[in-house]
């Protein structure tokens, strides 16, 4: 899950430096790649300020180490960025939570709610404008939170929040919000299972409510500086779909939320050549195919300290995000600081 590519969208407004700043702290943080995009259209930026609004943005980024590319596109903000982050291969976008753009359709439940609904990858939203400024970290991230019921998709959320915990060396509180407390107790105790070694986690059983409000003041009373969500609805509750409990906790949350892309994909969407995380029988396992068919099916979890590594397709490995082994394809170690080859995990296993 490593970031290795991030696109970060501005319109020169305010609100959106600050997206770009929190863009540019990640990339120096992770040693990932950024690239800024200036979208213009009849109803956002005009062509003739797109240029030199991208361009301020990418000097602002310099000040701070970052070296980014720039580049201006034809188009409304939201998709454009899912565009740019689709040609670039990105793992992230991130956008302001206000503004990119003076009208309202570009506000929260525009730009960011389209970049979440139509991303390729996870979609960070940086809360702009009201509340208060937050102290810069050097880790950028304080504390994190995501929820749970126990189903596949939650499950890789709270993964999500784990391997970001390691790379921000943070807590991570997983809450379970409503329904029965014996499931909850059930989730949170899976949850836990997936945990990497040495991030510190916190588990919360909160009984009613709304699951958005409720992420949302855990956060907010628990000092947790990020909230992070999957992006698909959580098994049988509707209310926890991508239109609701994201946005709705990015609309409530005075904290940054990043909805984690948790599409899943099974062993059928890997052409020949490709790798990826794939779930076969409820299980996430890291695949790779041949082009001859055969089929490398190994464990997800970094033998370092328990990260979930991430198909790097231009080199044909498995990287950990967290610490920076990298596996062959077949998962012998390349280099560490992990020292042993990835788990075998057939299908079936
Ligand atoms: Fe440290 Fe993977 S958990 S390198």
């Amino acid at each position: 899950m490593g970031y290795r590519t991030i696109v970060a969208g501005t319109d020169g407004s305010p609100t959106a430096q600050q997206a770009v700043e929190r863009a540019a702290r990640l990339a120096k943080l992770l040693g990932s790649k950024l690239v800024l995009v200036c979208a213009w259209s009849t109803e956002s930026v005009a062509e003739l300020d797109a240029e030199p609004t991208v361009q301020s943005a990418k000097a602002a980024v310099a000040a701070l180490g970052v070296a980014a590319d720039a580049v201006t596109v034809h188009g409304e903000p939201g998709p454009s960025l899912s565009a740019t982050a689709a040609e670039r291969g990105a793992d992230l976008i991130v956008v302001g939570s206000v503004g990119m753009g003076q009208v309202k359709r570009f506000r929260l439940g525009g730009v960011a709610e389209r970049a979440a609904h139509t991303a390729p990858c996870d979609v960070l939203i940086v809360r702009t404008g009201g509340a208060e400024p937050r102290p810069v970290r050097r880790r950028v991230y304080q504390g994190i939170v995501t929820g749970t019921d126990g189903s596949a998709t939650a499950s890789e959320a709270v993964r999500r929040a784990f391997d970001l915990g390691m790379m921000f060396e943070t807590k991570v509180t997983v809450v379970y919000v409503a329904g029965d407390p014996l499931v909850g107790a059930i989730s949170l105790e899976r949850a836990l299972a997936a945990k990497p070694k040495w991030v510190p986690v916190e588990t919360l059983l909160v009984e009613g409510g709304d699951p958005a409000a409720m992420l949302a003041e855990v956060a907010r009373t628990g000092g947790g500086e990020l909230v992070v969500v999957g992006n698909k609805g959580v098994v049988g509750a509707r209310r926890w779909m991508l239109s609701s409990v994201p946005v709705k906790v990015a609309h409530e949350a005075t904290q940054d939320v990043l909805i984690a892309k948790t599409t899943d994909r099974s062993l059928e969407d890997l052409a020949p050549g490709q790798g990826g995380l794939v779930t076969v029988d409820g299980r996430k396992l890291a695949v790779y195919v041949e082009e001859n068919g055969k089929i490398h099916s190994l464990s997800p979890r970094c033998q370092h300290m328990g990260c979930t590594v991430d198909w790097n397709g231009a080199d044909r490995t498995w990287d950990c995000p967290c610490h920076g082994s990298r596996y062959r394809y077949d998962g012998e170690v390349i280099h560490g600081p992990a020292k042993k080859a990835l788990d075998r995990a057939e299908a079936g296993d």
